[in-house]
């Protein structure tokens, strides 16, 4: 059987995540794709951080050419998080030739027009499922079972720590103070969660679905952004009289005259709208086509095995493309 060999830049909490899913689920993902998956090296300086998996020390390599001068590494997956220097190790990776793969919602939207040309013309791929909605399915669907569509709009609640404050406001009556300070001691929120309640983060994942779908780019310090830490008791009181709730929604749509309106803000939602139904830390991304109406794709929007998942299935969708017919085999 073919090895595809993998060069993991990044061994955080993401990045350990990604590694325990395939110690996890090698057989199945090997059965599936017909080859051996393996990360052979991997860019980390917190080497004896104590993790929950089995790495080698010689896997572990401190300078990013040792992996992409790496003739034998197929695919380079980005985990280190902020957008430089991962977003030019992914540019640096294509022109070695290899696919690279992200959940680096905030190095692809700074850099979405360099990133795909590098990946067009070094004729390999770039793919970021994981950056929008985790562990969702949500990029490769629409850029693939619902390709045909002409998009109209998207609404995304596409941030679970804003998503988990608001819940636990609406439910438990909390202020945005003590919804905050549970969301950290549930691990939903980091200790500066300015990125999050300030709506930067979904403002990265807006940006991302709004060149996927619209085929435009709008750098996410372009898009008007509010985020919630002005929500107030009395604004989630005053939507539950109206019959709504308060949910930070991402959402862009096409105009009649074909420009497209896009922001990141507090919005009431209706009770009724399948959007309301998000509850705590989940994400939701709410698609209209004009062939297919609309669709929701829903659930964990973080979290180390869900984006080891949407980032393994991107291992699996460009194993489809290479060729992995052993020459022992074919004789
Ligand atoms: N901070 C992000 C969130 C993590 O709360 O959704 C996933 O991108």
């Amino acid at each position: 059987m073919k090895e595809i060999k993998i060069g993991l830049l990044g061994l955080g909490n993401i990045g350990t995540g990604t590694y325990k899913a395939l110690e996890m689920n090698r057989d199945i993902i090997e059965k599936k794709i017909g080859a051996k998956v393996n990360i052979v090296k991997i860019l980390e300086k917190d080497i004896d951080r104590e993790r929950d998996i089995t790495v080698s020390r010689e896997q572990f390599v401190s300078d990013p050419e040792d992996i992409f001068s790496d003739p034998e590494i197929d695919i380079v997956i980005e985990l280190l998080g902020g957008v430089e220097p991962a977003a030019t190790f992914m540019e640096r990776a294509m022109k070695s030739g290899k696919h690279v793969i992200t959940a680096n919602k905030a190095a692809v939207a700074a850099n979405y027009p360099r990133l795909m040309k590098a990946a067009e013309e070094n004729n390999v791929q770039f793919k970021f499922e994981a950056s929008v909605g985790g562990g969702i399915p949500v990029l490769n669907p629409l850029d693939c079972g619902a390709r045909a569509n002409d998009y109209t709009e998207v609404l995304g609640i596409v941030n679970g720590t804003t998503n988990y404050i608001l819940h636990k406001m609406s439910t438990e009556g909390m202020d945005y103070d003590t919804a905050l300070k549970d969301a950290q001691e549930k691990g939903f929120a980091e200790a500066d969660p300015t990125a999050d309640v300030e709506g930067i983060d979904a403002a990265n994942k807006l940006s991302i679905l709004m060149a996927l779908l619209f085929g435009k780019y709008v750098h996410p310090d372009d898009i008007p952004t509010t985020g919630i830490s002005g929500i107030t008791k009395e604004k989630i009181e005053e939507a539950k009289e109206n019959d709504c709730v308060i949910k930070l929604i991402a959402h862009a749509t096409v105009r009649e005259d074909g420009d497209i309106d896009y922001e990141v803000r507090p919005t009431y939602i209706r009770t009724y709208h399948p959007l309301a139904g998000v509850l705590e830390e989940y994400n939701a991304v709410y698609v209209k086509g004009n062939l297919v109406g609309k669709l929701m794709f829903y659930g964990p929007g973080a979290g180390p095995l869900p984006t080891g998942s949407a980032v393994l299935g991107d291992v699996m969708e460009i194993a489809k493309t290479m060729d992995l017919q052993d020459t022992a085999d074919a004789e």
